[in-house]
């Protein structure tokens, strides 16, 4: 029987132990909130961009790419609101030297009695709350004088409004049109953990649909209820996913309207992409402080700035969910075994191809090493001879491998493999000759 049973110490040790995530700068101490992906990681975090891409620019013929750079001219953020407004209240404590967002303090521990909160003890002696931008700061050019200060971005999104009229003009797009960006973003968060829910470098994948004005609210509904087709399609189960609607106090400065697609982390119901409507903000924003008309002009001349409605997520909140949702762990036969119940298309390595007696005279590893040379030319596959069957099943089963091709002595006789499901446990017998063919099949279902 299968169960609920994902927390995140479980999550994190699995991907440690299988090699999806790593500490940064593990062998210095490390760097709060900063996480280096392994193999696994860069296989899954990659099969996830390219779903986003194909359903955001491959599959419609309204939405355009852009990778617009990291570092922008300054301007642009304070333009955007971001040097002004994108700060978070903190307080200092005196005596255990900690710092912590103000508004959370109930979240919080205190340094010295973790069992308390910041300002619970007699000892605590917190200062007032003072503002802290979260953007990276750095310089640019050879001195680091005050002239040269510039941002590493705190979201992609500004890079997309600034490249309006390069794409409007070059794309030759008409509202209702997008552009989509996946990037690097960087913000000093400060009360950061949860493993990859909050990071200080985080991969975004942000879209903005540009929409005539009276046209916003329709989009913006379209949207959010795209987004969760999209989830579900994913392979999130319904019941971790909701739609909650931002509140009047809670919503950005930009927003004319947000709604959150939440999923239910071990930490709770959280933020896993926003959905806003940024009306015309930002496009006015920019034309004011650069001088620059973002509109768009009708051919019958007629000129509007259009509406914004933005999906912004970060690929380390999908793959943190993903994982979750496929964590389980099972008895089958007396024997405990956790897996990784992953939609293929999600599955970092989409077959394993296993001679089950790994010695050379048994005859098995060379048809093995054939037919996965075949297979890897189309497909993520890996070749497994060390250990004995069932360790090398559990291992495929931990990293979410959704089948397993063995080749045993009735292949010697009469050229057939067992294909293994990771889920059901069952197994067939192929032809060996069919098994890439299996295999396309498998996963375009
Ligand atoms: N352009 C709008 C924007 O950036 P946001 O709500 O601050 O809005 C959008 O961020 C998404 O980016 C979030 O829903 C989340 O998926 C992701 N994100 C934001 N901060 C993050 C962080 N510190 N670590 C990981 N992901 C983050």
């Amino acid at each position: 029987m299968s169960t609920d049973v994902a927390t995140m110490d479980k999550i994190v040790s699995l991907c440690r132990r299988r090699g999806f995530v790593f500490p940064s700068s593990e062998i210095y101490g490390g760097l709060g909130s900063t996480y280096d992906y392994g193999h696994y990681g860069v296989l899954t975090k990659n099969n996830i961009r390219s779903l986003w891409f194909s359903s955001m620019v491959q599959e419609r013929d309204d939405i355009v790419a852009l990778d617009s750079a990291v570092i922008l001219n300054p301007r642009v953020w304070e333009a955007s609101g971001h040097v002004e407004g994108f700060t978070d209240p903190l307080v200092d404590c005196r005596t255990c030297k900690l710092r912590f967002r103000a508004d959370r303090l109930e979240d919080s521990q205190c340094g010295r009695k973790p069992s308390k909160k910041p300002g619970e003890t007699p000892d605590c002696d917190l200062t007032e709350p003072r503002q802290f931008n979260l953007m990276f700061e750095t310089s640019v050019g050879a001195l680091a004088e005050g002239g040269s200060t510039a941002y590493l971005r705190p979201e992609t999104a500004q890079g997309i409004f600034i490249n309006f009229k390069n794409v409007l003009q070059l794309a030759r797009r008409r509202p209702p049109f997008g552009i989509a960006q996946v990037g690097k973003s960087f913000r000093n968060e400060i009360t950061p953990g949860n493993f990859l829910f909050r990071l200080r470098e985080f991969e975004q994948m942000e879209m903005e649909f540009f929409v005539p004005p009276d046209e916003g609210e329709r989009w913006h509904a379209y949207w959010i209820e795209e987004r969760m087709r999209w989830y579900r399609e994913l392979g999130l189960r319904d019941s971790q996913l909701r739609v909650r609607e931002h509140g009047p106090d809670e919503r950005s400065h930009y927003s004319l309207a947000t709604s959150d697609i939440e999923y239910l982390y071990p930490i709770g119901w959280s933020e896993l992409e926003g959905v806003a409507y940024r009306g015309e903000y930002d496009l006015r924003a920019h034309t004011e402080a650069s001088g620059t008309k973002l509109e768009y002009v009708d051919p019958d001349g007629s000129r509007y700035t259009p509406h914004v409605i933005e999906p912004a997520v970060s690929i380390d909140r999908i793959l943190l969910a993903v994982l979750i949702d496929a964590y389980a762990e099972e008895e089958v036969e007396g024997r405990e075994r956790t897996l990784l119940r992953l939609r293929p298309s999600v599955a970092p390595v989409k077959a394993a191809v296993l001679p089950l007696i790994s010695k050379a005279d048994a005859g098995m590893v060379e048809p093995a090493r054939r037919l996965y040379e075949e297979l890897r030319v189309h497909h993520f596959v890996e070749y497994d001879d060390g250990g004995n069957i069932g360790r090398r099943y559990r291992r495929q089963d931990e990293i979410g491998t959704p089948w397993a091709f063995t080749i045993d002595d009735v292949t010697l006789e009469d050229g057939t493999v067992t294909v293994r499901d990771r889920d059901s446990l069952a197994q067939e017998r192929l032809p060996l000759e069919g098994v890439l063919a299996w295999l396309d099949d498998a996963l375009a279902r």
